[in-house]
């Protein structure tokens, strides 16, 4: 089984500063690497809400935090949910909250879940294998012109036209079977210079709307302000500028929050050495603070959702 290493963990602790009897939430389990260090510090009697759309992940998280017993709680599904799956609990407020963005290594070197250009597997690209469409799916329900705009929005992906064209007309032949054929597809428009894979962005961008990474990202952050105590602490971590922006964004116009990172805390070398996934982690944090301008500014906004 593949050893996630959590990503910037001292950092992460360092602004949750997890309290005997604080109630956390840790919106992207995983592997239970975060939940981990944060019922540790918490101890004995913090309590961890990990929530995941990966039922795989949440089997591994929850052996791996068995020791803990009762201080964790489980739920699986969607991060945008996090306010129903509170009120579900019977918790009306939080501590603190993190979400560390993108994929675990158990998706990522798992051929069979599609998410890397690396191995070959099926084009399923789905946190949650049990619903949604999977990236084949998608790639055949939207036209040339939308798909290729997905590829642009999402990957950022300057031969996004090409590489559409290019995608339609290998699935309409039958040859874009998986993972592989996709990749040499995209090495074909693309060539393969540089460092980075050429296939990176047109994966991520399948991977963004497979999963609806965006809006998932959207709900979160408009729900966790009326989840947090006073002076609890919301940290994000992300893994591209699409996700940073959004963050970054609502740290800093939310009234209900202060934002606690001017610019983004990046993983220092020796991190980088021994954990390459962290490569483009950028983490912000922000605390619940009272609103500019008074209470009343905090009921307007939560009335508005
Ligand atoms: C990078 S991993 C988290 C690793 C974890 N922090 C650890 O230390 O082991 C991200 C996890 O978040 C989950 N995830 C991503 N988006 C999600 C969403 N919208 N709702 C629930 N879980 C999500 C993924 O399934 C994945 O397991």
């Amino acid at each position: 089984m593949p050893a996630h290493i959590p990503v910037l963990k001292r950092e992460v602790l360092n602004w949750l500063a997890p309290k005997p009897g604080g109630i956390y939430v840790d919106s992207t389990l995983g592997l239970g690497g975060h939940a981990e260090a944060i019922l540790e510090a918490s101890a004995p009697h913090g309590v961890l809400i990990g929530i995941d759309r990966d039922t795989e992940a949440l089997a591994i998280a929850r052996e791996r935090l068995r020791r803990f017993g009762g201080r964790v709680l489980f739920v699986h599904g969607c991060f945008g949910e996090i306010r129903n799956h509170l009120r579900g609990l019977g918790i009306e407020g939080v501590d603190g909250v993190i979400a560390d963005l993108g994929v675990s290594s158990l998706q990522l070197e798992d051929a069979e879940r599609g998410f890397s250009f690396r191995l070959d597997g099926p084009l399923d690209m789905r946190m949650d294998r049990g619903s949604g469409l999977s990236a084949l799916e998608w790639i055949q329900r939207l036209n040339e012109e939308a798909l290729s705009e997905v590829l642009f929005r999402y990957g950022e992906e300057p031969k996004a036209r090409a590489i559409a064209r290019a995608i339609k007309r290998a699935h309409a032949q039958g040859a874009l079977r998986g993972t592989r054929d996709l990749a040499e597809l995209v090495w074909k428009v693309k060539g393969r210079r540089g460092r980075r894979d050429p296939a990176t962005q047109v994966f991520q961008a399948l991977r963004i709307l497979t999963n609806d990474e965006l809006g998932e990202l959207e709900r979160w952050l408009l729900a966790v302000p009326g989840l947090l105590k006073l002076g609890g602490v919301v940290v994000a971590i992300a893994f591209h500028s699409l996700e940073d922006r959004l963050i970054k964004r609502a740290f800093r116009s939310d009234p209900r929050l202060e934002p606690l990172t001017r610019k983004p805390l990046v993983p220092g070398e020796g991190e980088l050495r021994e954990n390459p996934r962290a490569r483009s982690a950028r983490l912000r944090a922000a605390r619940r603070s009272e609103a500019k301008g008074g209470e009343g500014v905090v009921h307007r906004v939560e009335e508005k959702k």
